[in-house]
């Protein structure tokens, strides 16, 4: 505690001039330090509860539950150098760490030995690898390989298939046990992993194909600052919280501000457009905000995210937002510019007069149906923290006004869809582009289903 010296500010304050020149400064200081200490919004998904029993009943004739693509596992400040953890997710048990080398790693959560879970009570060791808690087999974070050593030489088992009793008769010798594959290496899956702005992705694939687009790296925005973050659990098929950001129809039955319930002559105005990148039209219709600057702003980013070779696992959408007054004045307020990436990510620029924010919204299938769905904020450091706070805690209303929606509703695949609204063809043309992200996916739940514990 810094002792407070009365006498020295009396003394400070009878004197004008350092009244003036020194006062006002402190106060200022003292309300940023109050910004700094109490003002991030976040609300821990431990404390949320949620019917668990929602989450594996079938909800409509849905597609596949666990699509290709990136989805968020953790903030890297849940993951120290020497910290493993096991996480379910997208229908996968898998066991994340971080090496000795400061890089995170995720394999297979389960020991090729006799199954332990290397996510709980696992070690971390030579840099890139964790041994197993129950007999030392320890496995090379880079490759899934069963190493031997700090030189990390690869292991050489014999492979017996234990009990499956089911698919053998006895052998010769009147053994259940089968030996096979003898003088091979011992392995465990080995997924990709992402760290990127302050969050860690892992990369999950049907067919376990490479990835085919990153996601974004937005420090290189300048002065971004990171302010938070909220968690909520959503009893739905995965697809469903991206499609609403095509869904244009729905902002003005679901989404209000408190404003227009306060002044009901007060009316939030969303003027949405969407492209793909690959649509013929996208530079026509994406490209022509009237305003110069916050066109500058958008196409920065378009040039940024997108290339010949990824530009498929993008859907852009640009949001002006308006305040109308009497239903006859506009008044122009901000404009979000919107990047879908492949199944589990989106990201919202938002260009405000005097400064500048990223939402970035992770949605990660923990069971069937259930989504946790993450929006992290990131604004300009000038930005007073009770405004970014204010802001994410609004972001979040919005959101559980779908969620209300979606916790209800059941995947409907055929809508009665009016081919003529603009709208409904726009939602039609969004579900087509997702469904990339399906390939193999059915086999894949097919296989998998003993792993939904
Ligand atoms: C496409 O590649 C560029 C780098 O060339 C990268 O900055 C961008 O994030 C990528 N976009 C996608 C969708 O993967």
């Amino acid at each position: 505690m810094i002792e407070f010296n009365k006498e020295c500010l009396m003394d400070i304050l009878k004197n004008q001039d350092y009244h003036f020149y020194m006062v006002i400064p402190l106060i200022f200081i003292g309300l940023y330090a109050l910004y700094i200490k109490k003002f991030k919004y976040y609300n821990p998904i431990e404390k949320q509860e949620w019917d668990d029993r929602r989450s594996n009943v079938k909800r409509g004739n849905p597609p596949p539950s666990y699509p290709n693509g990136w989805f968020r596992v953790c903030h890297k400040n849940e993951l120290q150098i020497g910290q493993s953890k096991f996480f379910k997710l997208n229908g996968r048990h898998i066991t994340v760490f971080r090496g000795e080398d400061g890089i995170p790693y995720a394999l297979h959560a389960y020991c090729s030995h006799m199954g332990a879970n290397l996510g709980i009570g696992g070690k971390v060791k030579w840099n890139s690898c964790i041994e197993c808690p129950f007999h030392g087999w320890s496995f090379d974070g880079k490759s899934g390989k069963c190493v031997n050593s700090e030189h990390l030489d690869e292991k050489q088992c014999t492979h017996h298939t234990y009990h499956d009793i089911k698919k053998m008769t006895k052998g010769s010798d009147n053994r259940y046990i089968k030996t096979c594959e003898s003088g091979s290496p011992s392995q465990i899956q080995k997924f990709h992993v992402r760290q990127q702005n302050n969050l860690i992705y892992v990369w999950f694939h049907a067919k376990n194909v490479d990835p085919y687009y990153e996601p974004f790296e937005i420090n290189e925005i300048p002065y971004l600052e990171d302010r938070g973050e909220t968690a909520d659990y959503v009893n739905c098929q995965i697809q469903e919280i991206p499609e609403n950001g095509a869904d244009f129809k729905h902002f003005e039955y679901v989404h209000y501000a408190w404003i227009e319930i306060l002044f009901p002559w007060i009316k939030f105005k969303w003027v949405p457009k969407d492209r793909k990148p690959t649509d013929k039209d996208f530079d026509e219709v994406m490209r022509t905000h009237p305003n110069k600057k916050v066109q500058a702003f958008s196409n920065k980013l378009f040039d940024k995210y997108t290339n010949e070779q990824n530009k498929t696992h993008i859907n852009n959408l640009v949001l002006d937002a308006y305040l109308v007054f009497f239903d006859k004045f506009e008044f122009y307020i901000q404009t979000a510019t919107v990047f879908q990436l492949g199944s589990g990510t989106v990201f919202l620029f938002l260009k405000f007069p005097l400064w500048e924010a990223v939402v970035v919204q992770s949605v990660t299938p923990v069971g069937k149906f259930n989504q946790l769905v993450h929006h992290k904020m990131y604004t300009s450091w000038w930005l007073p923290y009770w405004v970014s706070a204010y802001l994410l805690a609004g972001f979040r209303k919005q959101f559980i006004s779908d969620k209300i929606v979606w916790n209800n509703k059941i995947f409907a695949d055929k809508l009665t869809y009016n081919p003529k609204a603009v709208f409904d063809e726009r939602l039609l043309n969004w579900r087509e582009w997702y469904s990339q992200y399906y390939e193999g996916c059915d086999e894949f739940e097919k296989n998998q289903e003993a792993f939904d514990w």
